[in-house]
């Protein structure tokens, strides 16, 4: 028996209200907490249980030397990407990366640090220091960015490798942070500058 678009919203409302759980489950089904076998993304990804990582993001298989590990409560969401070198990834609790954003390199996140779409943190760096040879033949290097907990950082927003940015920040949509971020503050622009402190 088939119910009509009117009796199932009933229904699903119900349940909503009823058993929130149950629909968040539900929801949560497309979402997976290991996103690739392990023949894949191997033992290096490490995710805490409770963290949701799309099927739809994009994990290149880590390596013990550069592991990617998830925290609680975490989200990667569709189309997020994750290249993890030098001392790999380190996501806190209740991270989110959100659509169509970056992390590559060496990169230690705090807790609650939200991440908007298009956003990109390149952890590593070219070298160039010669110019008898093509860069792309010189290798690659890294310092390596930390991000405190609590930090807010808009879309299209380019964090650049050797960058440590404080607790607290706001990094504005848009924003190129190629400096240190002092704590508690918001930043904006090409490159980043001081918009206001938070306290
Ligand atoms: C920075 C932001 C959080 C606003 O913070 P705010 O404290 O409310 O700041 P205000 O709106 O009062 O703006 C303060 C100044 O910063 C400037 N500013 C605001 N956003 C800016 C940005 N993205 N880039 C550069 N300057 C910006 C304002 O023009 C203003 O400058 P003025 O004093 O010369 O007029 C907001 O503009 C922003 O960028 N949010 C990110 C949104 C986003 O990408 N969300 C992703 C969803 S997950």
């Amino acid at each position: 028996m088939s119910l009509s678009r009117q009796e199932l919203k009933e229904v699903l409302r119900l349940l909503a209200a009823e058993e929130p759980e149950f629909i968040e489950e539900l929801l949560g089904e497309r979402f997976l907490r290991n996103p690739f076998p392990p023949c894949q993304a191997g033992e290096n990804l490490i995710s805490d249980p409770s963290a949701k990582i799309s099927s739809l993001a994009h994990i290149e298989p880590p390596t013990k030397e550069s592991p990617i590990m998830v925290g609680p409560n975490c989200r990667i969401n569709d189309f997020a990407w994750l290249r993890a070198w030098g001392d790999g990834i380190r996501m806190g609790a209740y991270c989110t990366l959100n659509q169509y954003s970056m992390i590559q390199g060496s990169v230690t996140l705090g807790d609650g640090v939200r991440i908007g779409a298009h956003s990109l943190f390149v952890g590593t760096e070219h070298i160039k220091i010669r110019t008898d040879i093509p860069i792309y033949q010189q290798g690659v290097e890294w310092k390596g960015i930390t991000v405190g907990s609590d930090v807010y950082i808009g879309s299209n927003v380019t964090v650049l490798d050797g960058v440590t940015i404080g607790e607290g920040c706001v990094l504005a949509a848009g924003a190129v942070v190629n400096k240190d971020v002092p704590p508690y503050s918001i930043v904006g622009g090409v490159p980043a500058k001081l918009i206001k402190e938070r306290k």
